[in-house]
């Protein structure tokens, strides 16, 4: 039997005041995860929204919130973000000094905890972390705006990542550009969980794209 892949549609790429109807969208597609982007305008060139959206979206949804920090010292923002409702928060590599601390302090308040790495860092930034993971996201395009082009030497870093991994129990997540171009490739490099925003969200039937997400078409 082939592996149950995580779809987490990015509501980056959705309407900001169609909020709720995004929400009932993913549920009805039939996608598991919802992906939060969160990002202050200085570790990334954009601003979209804080803890008080992840909140909002867990009054209206059981569905496993994902929540993608772009923001620079992410330590400062975590409890914040776990009591909004958060069950997966994802940190990056180069946020800041403290990554330890931010993964512990996510481990603490009883969430699963993530790193990302953008495409110009080597997956071996995340060696000295691996026993405080549960999701490595690798990035495939830079972080900041939906809608870019999947940058394809991601796939390489998915498999680098799996075999790091190793036997831990560890998701690998992939963020960008994804779409039913490459999904194939994303999952054969060993993916356990895809980010889609514009591919989901432009898609008129959202159940098939769900569907193409999960490669079961
Ligand atoms: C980019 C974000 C992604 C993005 C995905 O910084 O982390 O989650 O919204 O959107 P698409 O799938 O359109 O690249
Ligand atoms: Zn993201």
């Amino acid at each position: 039997m082939k592996k149950e892949i995580f779809v987490s549609p990015s509501i980056l790429s959705a309407n900001f005041c169609e909020m709720g109807g995004a929400i009932k969208s993913i549920e009805q597609a039939g996608a598991q995860w919802v992906h939060c982007d969160v990002m202050d305008g200085l570790f990334v060139p954009n601003i979209t929204f804080g803890s008080k959206m992840v909140a909002d979206i867990r009054k209206i949804t059981g569905l496993v919130l994902d929540v993608h920090l772009m923001i620079v010292n992410p330590e400062r923002y975590v409890e914040e973000f776990s009591k909004s409702g958060a069950d997966i928060i994802v940190v990056h590599v180069e946020a800041g000094e403290k990554t330890k601390e931010a993964l512990e302090k996510i481990r603490a308040c009883g969430k699963k905890a993530g790193l990302s790495i953008k495409p110009n860092t080597p997956v071996c930034a995340i060696v000295p972390y691996l026993d405080l993971l549960d999701m490595v996201l690798v990035m495939s395009v830079e972080p900041g705006f939906s809608g870019q082009k999947f940058i394809p030497a991601a796939l390489e870093k998915i498999v680098e990542a799996e075999k790091l991994i190793g036997k831990r129990n560890i998701l690998i997540q992939v963020d960008g550009g994804v779409n039913e171009e490459n999904i194939k490739d994303v999952i054969k490099a060993g993916a356990d969980s895809v980010v889609a925003g514009n591919m989901f969200f432009l898609a008129d039937d959202k159940k098939q794209a769900a569907r193409i997400l999960k490669g079961w078409d």
